[in-house]
């Protein structure tokens, strides 16, 4: 048996497709989304990063702003630059990249941010309501890793879903959201006992280890969903997840590649939150 393989990017470009309509006709009503991305540094990863968050935008027809700023930008100087696009009628999202230079408070930053302009989803406040079922902006990764099982025909509602990995970026929340979708919910975490045991219970398997091909099909139950949203580089140059794709698609009934899993979903899953927090701020 083979699983099916969930295409990340045929899934992220259906969604911008529906997207770019969207946003067609809310210009035609006096309001285009806009996006403010705020990258400080020269990390090169980030870079790459933010410059297809600007193409995403405009290939969308959404506004965009990038604000790079020197790598030694003090504090308050990034304090001051969302203050004003907290205030900025035309921004809709605010996104740091992230990681931020060390002599940056990464917490107090997160905090400025406005909560209905929280594209990330990463404010406290954000992820209160999540977690309380209030309306919010969803963290990104996690909400594209919901939409491309729903999106497979996968029902989530009376599954066991296990999450392994509790960061507050993606363990965490995609936990609530799978709760939220009436899953039943494990996080397990390098601490936890007997990892390989409890994996093997799950009908929807969420990895985000951080370590690559570190699952195998040991690990997965025969026809389970595998969410792969490892990326980690090889010393050979080639991208790998968290878990081992040709052991695991050997047993898994659906599991997503790495790379054209999760990964295109996290972009365009952040241009649907502008999308959103465009209507909110105009009563729609
Ligand atoms: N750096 C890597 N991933 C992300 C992300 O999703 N959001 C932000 N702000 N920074 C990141």
């Amino acid at each position: 048996m083979s699983a099916l393989i969930i295409d990340g990017k045929q899934i992220s470009a259906d969604i911008r497709g529906e997207m770019v309509n969207e946003v067609a006709e809310l210009k035609q009503k006096g309001v285009t989304p806009g996006l403010a991305v705020i990258l400080v540094g020269e990390d090169a990863a980030s870079k790459v990063y933010v410059g297809s968050k600007e193409k995403a935008c405009v290939q969308l027809g959404m506004y965009s702003e990038v604000h790079r700023m020197a790598a030694d930008s003090s504090e308050e100087q990034v304090l001051a630059l969302i203050d004003k696009l907290n205030n900025q009628d035309s921004i809709n999202g605010i996104l740091v990249q992230l990681p931020l230079p060390k002599h940056i408070n990464e917490k107090a930053i997160i905090d400025a941010i406005r909560v209905d302009k929280d594209v990330d989803g990463f404010h406290p406040e954000s992820v209160g309501n999540l977690v309380i079922g209030d309306d919010s902006l969803l963290p990104c990764t996690p909400a594209g890793v919901i939409e491309l099982i729903k999106r497979s025909g996968v029902d989530i509602a009376g599954k066991h879903a296990v999450v392994i990995g509790r960061s507050n970026i993606v363990g965490k929340p995609v936990a609530m959201l799978l709760l939220r979708e009436n899953a039943t919910v494990t996080i397990c975490h390098s601490r936890t006992a007997n990892l390989e045991e409890i994996a093997k219970q799950a009908d929807i398997l969420v990895v985000a280890i951080g370590r690559a091909n570190a699952i195998d099909s040991k690990f997965v139950k025969p026809g389970a969903v595998v969410v792969d949203v490892g990326i980690n580089r090889l010393d050979t140059g080639k991208l790998a997840g968290d878990a081992n794709f040709e052991s695991c698609k050997t047993v898994a009934g659906h599991i997503t590649p790495v790379p054209g899993g999760v990964g295109p979903m996290t972009i365009t899953m952040l241009m649907k939150n502008t999308i959103t927090a465009a209507k909110k701020a105009n009563g729609m």
